[in-house]
């Protein structure tokens, strides 16, 4: 993990209050793995409160002028704008700096997570919103390890389904769902999930979820049901990101001081099994 400054290269505007920043920083790009995050910080701020955790969205080679495919140098983050530090990210222009801590997290890939990937007739990304800035490195990861995969991806509206085709060369099928019927299946993400799930019987899927709280434990609920595996990675409030202020801590099972574990350091990506949820679950701010 570095921190350091790197210089905003785009931060291209989508749907929705979306946006893709766009930042150089090669050693930081060439040292992160699907599902780990980054805390940028605005510049020019005393309050340190403005670092704000995002998940790694892309990776890109950096303009080396030579034609020829270069490491990772660019970092892509998609974002929404939902508050002060994302309004601050949103009025950052080429060439202007960020403060970033990067990479953050254990991501989805230890080695158990592809043996179980591998192992699976299907990966199914489910995600929720922004939840979909945490699946694109690991598509694109396991497309290039093989492993077929579905994308079920929900919003409140078609203005929240951005990035859609970006996973189009990884994923075999894309299922869409809104709220309000505007594209895709009218409702949630998991009534298009589930309907999948019931479809195939004696099938050995793998399930990696991103998004709300509420969507998450949806998900898991039916991951239980039909008896397959989930990961997810989830997206909570954030102090240090280091591991020292135990702000992000969530219940998982365990007795004691294993009863809780940091979404920042042993996080963001969990097996399902081993988080609490439900009632006993920490409060969520
Ligand atoms: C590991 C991780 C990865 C994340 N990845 C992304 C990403 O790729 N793209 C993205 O847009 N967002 C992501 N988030 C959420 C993002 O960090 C928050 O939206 C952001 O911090 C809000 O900052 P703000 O100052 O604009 O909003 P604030 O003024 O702090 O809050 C505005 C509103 O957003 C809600 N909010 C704040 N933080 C969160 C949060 N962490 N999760 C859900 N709601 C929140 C608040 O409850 C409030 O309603 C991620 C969070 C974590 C922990
Ligand atoms: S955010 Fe401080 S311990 Fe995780």
């Amino acid at each position: 993990m570095l921190d350091t400054i790197a210089t905003v290269t785009g931060n291209r505007p989508l749907t929705g209050g979306h946006l893709i920043l766009s930042v150089l920083s090669p050693e930081q790009a060439q040292a992160a793995r699907p599902g780990q995050f980054a805390m940028i910080r605005i510049l020019g701020h005393s309050d340190v409160l403005l670092r704000r955790p995002m998940s790694i969205y892309d990776l890109r080679p950096g303009d080396n002028g030579d034609g020829e495919q270069a490491k990772p140098a660019e970092l892509d983050f998609l974002y929404k704008v939902v508050g002060r530090g994302t309004a601050m990210m949103a009025a950052l222009k080429p060439g202007d700096e960020v403060g970033l801590l990067a990479p953050l997290g254990h991501g989805f890939f230890a080695e158990d997570y592809l043996a179980e990937a591998r192992a699976a007739d299907e990966v199914l990304h489910v995600a929720g919103g922004i939840g979909i800035a945490a699946l694109l490195l690991p598509a694109r990861e396991l497309a290039a390890a093989g492993v077929q995969q579905r994308l079920f991806f929900g919003g409140r509206t078609d203005a929240d389904l951005v990035g859609v085709n970006e996973f189009q060369p990884y994923v075999a099928e894309t299922l869409l769902a809104t709220e309000n019927g505007t594209l895709g299946h009218r409702g949630y993400v998991t009534g298009t999930l589930e309907s999948y799930l019931k479809s195939q019987p004696g099938k050995r899927l793998l399930i990696l979820a991103c998004g709300p709280w509420g969507m998450l434990e949806a998900t898991v609920a039916l991951a239980r049901r039909y008896g397959q595996r989930c990961l997810v990675s989830m997206e909570n409030r954030m102090g240090c990101a280091l591991g020292v202020c135990l702000g992000c801590s969530i219940r998982v099972r365990g007795e004691g001081h294993a009863a809780y574990e940091r979404v920042c350091t042993e996080g963001p990506v969990f097996w399902s099994e081993h988080v609490v949820w439900g009632a006993d679950q920490l409060p969520k701010t």
